[in-house]
């Protein structure tokens, strides 16, 4: 049977059917009971629960539990610096700063600064350490709290890191990798050794403290298959399986098939971006789900559910669900023309980015106080 799409943490293509890829990858779906629970902590959900950007999890009510019996949790995410970051990326790590309010938690971040270096052709190790630098001042800029965040670098903190990531490639084989990643014969030995390391950090803070500590991971579903690999390995070490929470991607410019792509740039609207960049991809690029001419529009109406400009509003940038409902009816009913919901996205795109680069600006100064280091780790 063919395939019409593929998700791997190094290719998504297709147009991705998230409920087959629950039964593929075998994880659960994020149901409203579950919604619900979060909510009881939290006392509201935010608009990328409630909209469902975030669809599936694995062992999120067994870490409700444990955080119920007064367990309390860290957060993990990870980003492998390769490039600028889009506004794709950001996604769980928006969730991750919100959590983190809400439940009054620890963030470990990690920057796998090789990852993309084993893994691409052309990028040294010298260009992934000026990403890295460039990476950990867009995360700050989201806002994560300095007392509770830790930055992770793979080359930098390998001393760290090193000893718990050869426990766990101790127990996994060159075949389950092959299996997971599509690897062969002639892919690199770092490659194959990867996964291990972005294993660590859902177990170090509870070897560093050398107590067992619930881990949550909110990250797009492409990374799925390291967990899966290593979530049967981590409890052979003695340690809690991590809890994942899987967000959809967020579409490319061009249309819903596959996802924003850092290395495609007429795909992408980045955090660097000046508005004229912004307002000349949206006109330029973003896919229309409206009709061939203004007078057909108006008629027939618009489709927001292929609109990227609509789609962008409802999993990014209009936090209001009623305004979104108003922009959504306009434009099915066809009051709103496509170059109007454009404005609105453009408008709303811009002023976020212009609160983003100043705060990113001021994160060059903080760097300091999110890097991991002994001195301001808490061991309790
Ligand atoms: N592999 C991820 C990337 O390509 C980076 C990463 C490291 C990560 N650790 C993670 C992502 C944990 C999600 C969760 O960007």
């Amino acid at each position: 049977m063919k395939k019409e799409f593929k998700v791997t943490p190094y290719q998504v293509e297709g147009n991705v059917d998230y409920n087959k890829l629950i039964k593929e990858f075998g994880v659960s779906e994020l149901d409203n009971p579950t919604l619900e629970r979060i909510k009881k902590h939290t006392k509201e959900l935010h608009f990328l629960l409630r909209r469902k950007v975030f669809f599936a999890h694995r062992d999120l009510n067994w870490l409700l539990d444990e955080y119920e019996k007064g367990n309390k949790f860290f957060l993990y995410t990870g980003r492998a610096p390769s490039g600028n970051v889009h506004i794709g990326h950001i996604i769980p790590w928006i969730l991750c700063k919100w959590l983190q309010d809400k439940f009054n938690v620890e963030m470990w971040f990690q920057f796998p600064d090789e990852e993309k270096f084993l893994f691409k052709q052309n990028l040294t190790l010298e260009e992934t350490e000026k990403y890295t630098y460039e990476n950990m001042l867009d995360v700050i800029a989201l806002g994560f709290n300095p007392k509770k965040t830790y930055f992770l670098i793979d080359t930098k903190h390998a001393n760290l890191m090193y000893k718990e990531a050869c426990k766990i490639a101790k127990k996994i084989t060159f075949s389950v990798v092959k299996a997971s990643f599509g690897f062969n014969d002639s892919t690199n030995i770092g490659s194959i050794f990867y996964t291990s390391m972005q294993a660590v950090p859902a177990i170090l803070p509870s070897v560093l403290r050398k107590k067992n500590i619930p881990c949550l991971i909110p990250m797009g579903i492409d990374q799925d298959p390291h967990f899966r690999v290593s979530r049967d390995v981590i409890p052979k070490l003695g340690f809690y399986k991590p809890s994942i929470m899987h967000n959809v991607f967020l579409p490319p410019l061009q249309g819903t098939s596959g996802k924003m792509s850092a290395s495609k740039e007429e795909t992408a609207i980045y955090l660097v971006d000046s508005p004229e960049q912004v307002k000349l991809k949206i006109n330029k690029y973003a896919f229309s789900g409206g009709q061939p001419t203004i007078e057909e529009h108006q008629k027939k109406g618009g489709n927001p559910d292929i609109d990227i400009s609509y789609q962008y509003l409802r999993m990014l940038f209009e936090p209001d669900d009623n305004k979104l409902k108003k922009i959504h009816d306009d434009y099915k009913s066809g009051k709103l023309l496509t170059s109007e919901l454009k404005s609105i996205l453009i408008e709303k795109i811009c002023s976020f980015l212009k609160e983003h680069q100043r705060k990113r600006e001021q994160a060059k100064k903080q760097i300091d106080k999110f890097i991991f280091n002994e001195s301001r780790f808490h061991k309790s």
